[in-house]
C-alpha cells in the first residue's frame, strides 16, 4: 500500500511560479511520480489541461486511483524515451521534470534501491523491464564495474570496491541491498567523521546506470527543446551534479547565439530560448521540513522564437 506521505514535492511553489504562465496552457509532468507537482498544476489550471507521465508503474497505477476523477488530466506509463513518440503531436506550454527517484522507491525494500533497507538488490524504476542490479553485478567484469562507480558515483575507491565485489561474488551470488552494503563496509569501513555512508556513491552510481539516466536525461531535453510553444518554459529539477551539469550545459547551449556566427557585428541575437534563472535551490524553511529537498536546483528555460 502506497502511503502519500512518502513524498513531499520539492520546490512546488517555484515551480507554480516558473512553470505556469497560463492558467489554460497545456502541460507536461514527465515525472508524475507520486502526483504532488501534478496536484499543485491541476489546482492552478483554469481551462487548461496536463498530461502526467512515470516509467513506474507502481506510481502510474497510483496516480490512476489517486486522480480518478480529473477530467483536465491524462495518465500515461513512459520513460522519457518514449515521449516523442508517445506525444508526437503534442506541444506545450510548460513541461516539468523532477527527475531521479522519489522518496517511495528509495524507502521501499522491495524496490532495491536503499543500502538502508534490505531487500532484493533491484533498482529498476520499472521493474517489468531491462536487467535488475543483482544480474549485471553477478555478470559484469571488475573493469566495467570499476569504470560504472567512477563514472556515475565520482567514487574514488572504485577500483578497490569492485575488486572486493569480485572477491565476494567468488563465494556468493550477491542478492541483496545488505550483502552489497557489508561487502562495501568491510573494504571501506565507515570512519566516526564521515558524513555519508561508504555505500552510498556505489548505489547511486549502479542506479544511475541500471535505469540508463543520462542517456534517458539527455532525450527529455532533446525533447523539451522540440515540444515547447513559443513562450513555453522547461523546468527541470535534479538532485545531484552529474544530471545537474547536463541540464546547465544543455540550456546554456539553446540559449546562447550560434558561436559561429557570435563574431559577426550588429546580427540579432538567434536563439531559440532564453534562461529564465539561475539555479534555484529550496529555502532553508523547506529544507528544515523535508530534508531531502536539500540537494534539489531547479534550473528553467523559455523559448523566444
Ligand atoms: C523525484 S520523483 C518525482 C516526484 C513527483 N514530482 C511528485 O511530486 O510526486 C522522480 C520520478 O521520476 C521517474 N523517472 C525517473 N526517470 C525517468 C525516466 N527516464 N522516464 C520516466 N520517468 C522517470 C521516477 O520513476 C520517479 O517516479
Amino acid at each position: 500500500m502506497i502511503n502519500e506521505s512518502f513524498h513531499i514535492p520539492v520546490l512546488t511553489e517555484e515551480v507554480i511560479h516558473y512553470l505556469l504562465l497560463k492558467k489554460n496552457g497545456t502541460y507536461l509532468d514527465a515525472t508524475s511520480g507520486f502526483g504532488g507537482h501534478s496536484a499543485a498544476i491541476l489546482e492552478q489550471l483554469v481551462g487548461g489541461s496536463l498530461i502526467s507521465t512515470d516509467q513506474d508503474p507502481e506510481a502510474i497505477s497510483y496516480l490512476k486511483s489517486k486522480f480518478k476523477s480529473q477530467e483536465r488530466l491524462s495518465i500515461h506509463q513512459a520513460r522519457f524515451s518514449e515521449l516523442d513518440k508517445l506525444l508526437c503531436d503534442n506541444d506545450f506550454d510548460g513541461i516539468l521534470a523532477d527527475i531521479g527517484v522519489s522518496s517511495y522507491q528509495l524507502n521501499t525494500a522491495k524496490r532495491g534501491f536503499s543500502f538502508m533497507k534490505d531487500g532484493p538488490l533491484d533498482m529498476r524504476m520499472n521493474q517489468n523491464i531491462g536487467e535488475d542490479a543483482s544480474s549485471w553485478l553477478n555478470n559484469a567484469s571488475e573493469k566495467e564495474i570499476s569504470n560504472i562507480l567512477w563514472k556515475y558515483g565520482e567514487e574514488r575507491k572504485a577500483k578497490r570496491i569492485a575488486k572486493a565485489i569480485i572477491e565476494a561474488r567468488n563465494n556468493f551470488k550477491i542478492k541483496s541491498t545488505k550483502e552489497l552494503a557489508e561487502i562495501i563496509l568491510e573494504e571501506v569501513p565507515r570512519r566516526f567523521n564521515d558524513k555519508k555512508h561508504p555505500a552510498t556513491k556505489t548505489f547511486q552510481a549502479i542506479r544511475i546506470f541500471i535505469n540508463n539516466e543520462l542517456e534517458e536525461l539527455k532525450l527529455l531535453l532533446d525533447f523539451t527543446s522540440k515540444h515547447l510553444k513559443i513562450g513555453g518554459r522547461a523546468c527541470i529539477i535534479s538532485f545531484h551534479s552529474l544530471e545537474d551539469r547536463m541540464v546547465k550545459q544543455f540550456f546554456r547551449d539553446h540559449s546562447r547565439r550560434d558561436p559561429r556566427l557570435s563574431k559577426l557585428p550588429n546580427l540579432a541575437d538567434d536563439s531559440s530560448f532564453k534562461l529564465v534563472s539561475r539555479a534555484i535551490k529550496p529555502s532553508d524553511h523547506e529544507i528544515s521540513i523535508n530534508p531531502r529537498s536539500r540537494s534539489a536546483k531547479l534550473r528553467v528555460i523559455e523559448r523566444i522564437r
